[in-house]
């Protein structure tokens, strides 16, 4: 088999087979394909898409190219969530202990922020102590023990798309269905759970900025997992702003808080309780009516709370951020932002909103960078409010002194109208 025969066949249009695509896998991974030639099959697959049955096999051969980990084998009945991405998505941190809380193990593996978006273990991190990165053993006996922890991905699961990602960053060829798809479950199935739920982001902030292309790559992923024998489904949801109040890593563990504790932005809560309920019914193979009251209940009765403190605690993090919040890292200046008329806001690009909050120092430019724990957002308006020219619609807190340009990246991601909106739903469909 020759690279230059795949290459020419993939740009032609036609279908590649099992053994072409395991073929480019291995030899990439062995280092006998050079990258110019790897990129230019990713660019016409960008071209030219895959259909599900070639997706199927890029994932299999990309999730076989390190570890294999078999959680099922391990521990039986686990579940794994996985979020597209978006701008203030802390629900893992809510979700988790939920669903660990009812008696389901949470074996997890999370990513950290990607462009724009955030990411659960950036999060974690910003507890005091907090250790994401675990020996398997040490992983193994906190789930055998206190059923959730969640880690950082370790270095050999699916290396094969860490690679191709790293070629589509630098190529242009990022927002392409079939490759995203590919890419993110070629993690979930080497990470090794049989129930599968995944939060596909629609709008400003998400990858996919519109129902159609997610709802497309939802049902691509979900057949993808399918054919490989999970147990799947997928939510879309509304990232047209972002979601809840707070953006960057401490700041959305307190607001994660907040929710456990039953309080805090209403369509947060409901998204939580939505995800977590799907968790539950995956797992359980129940009714939604019943799983919502587990989870309801999870909440009311202070359960999933009690579990998020004993994760935390089991990972080495301070557990008394939970009643002081004053242990959390807050940046030294809270600089606020005015509206600068009066009337609806009609619209927030949550997207520009994710590159201020990384700007104030909450996520990188580059994998080097350091955070600054402590940065972010607290979005006192949002979509659909009325405010009045000089009102305080957000604060940002860094440890940077001169933001005058940031804080009019903030403004500019605003659209102040003089009509009040039709709110979008957060739930926008289910696929299973
Ligand atoms: N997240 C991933 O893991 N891969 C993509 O391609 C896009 C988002």
């Amino acid at each position: 088999m020759r690279m230059y025969d795949i290459i020419e066949k993939k740009r032609n249009g036609k279908s590649l087979t099992k053994d072409e695509i395991s073929f480019v896998i291995d030899g990439m991974i062995k280092k006998e394909i050079p990258d110019y030639q790897i990129s230019s099959l990713i660019m016409a697959i960008y071209l030219n898409g895959m259909n599900d049955t070639e997706t199927t096999y890029l994932t299999d051969s990309m999730a076989h190219s390190g570890d294999m980990i078999n959680l099922e084998e391990m521990f039986g009945e686990t579940v794994d969530k996985h979020s597209t991405g978006g701008v203030g998505d802390k629900t893992s941190l809510v979700i988790c202990p939920i669903v660990a809380s009812l008696g389901i193990k949470v074996a997890k593996m999370s990513g950290r922020g990607l462009g724009h978006t955030g990411g659960t273990i950036d999060k974690l991190e910003s507890i005091p102590g907090f250790k994401v990165d675990l020996k398997e053993k040490d992983f193994v006996k906190q789930v055998e023990d206190i059923g959730i922890s969640i880690i950082s991905q370790t270095g050999n699961i699916a290396p094969a798309d860490k690679k191709i990602y790293a070629l589509r960053d630098t190529t242009a060829t990022v927002s392409n269905i079939p490759l995203i798809a590919s890419s993110i479950m070629s993690k979930k199935i080497a990470a090794g759970d049989k129930n599968i739920l995944l939060d596909v982001k629609v709008g400003s902030g998400a990858f996919m900025k519109t129902k159609k292309e997610a709802t497309e790559l939802a049902n691509k992923m979900v057949n993808i997992g399918k054919k490989l024998g999970k147990n799947i489904s997928a939510i879309l949801t509304n990232m047209d702003e972002p979601l809840g109040n707070y953006v960057g890593n401490s700041l959305e563990v307190i607001e994660a808080i907040s929710i456990l504790k039953g309080r805090g932005n209403p369509e947060l809560k409901e998204l939580c309780i939505t995800l977590a309920t799907n968790m539950v019914m995956l797992a359980r193979g129940i009714k939604e009516a019943n799983a919502r009251k587990l989870v309801i209940n999870s909440i009311n009765s202070g359960k999933a709370l009690e579990k998020f403190k004993e994760f935390i605690k089991y990972q080495h993090g301070n557990p008394d951020i939970v009643d002081d919040y004053k242990l959390l890292p807050i940046s030294k200046y809270g600089y606020e932002v005015k509206a600068n008329k009066t009337g609806y806001i009609t619209k927030m690009n949550a997207e520009e909103i994710g590159k201020v909050a990384n700007l104030l120092g909450a996520g990188r430019s580059t994998m080097e960078d350091t955070i600054d724990y402590g940065a972010g957002i607290i979005i006192e308006s949002k979509v659909g409010n009325y405010v009045r020219k000089g009102k305080i619609i957000a604060t940002l807190y860094t440890n940077k002194e001169d933001i005058d340009d940031i804080a009019s990246k903030y403004l500019n991601a605003i659209t102040i109208s003089n009509y009040k909106p039709n709110k979008k739903k957060m739930i926008l469909g289910k696929i299973k």
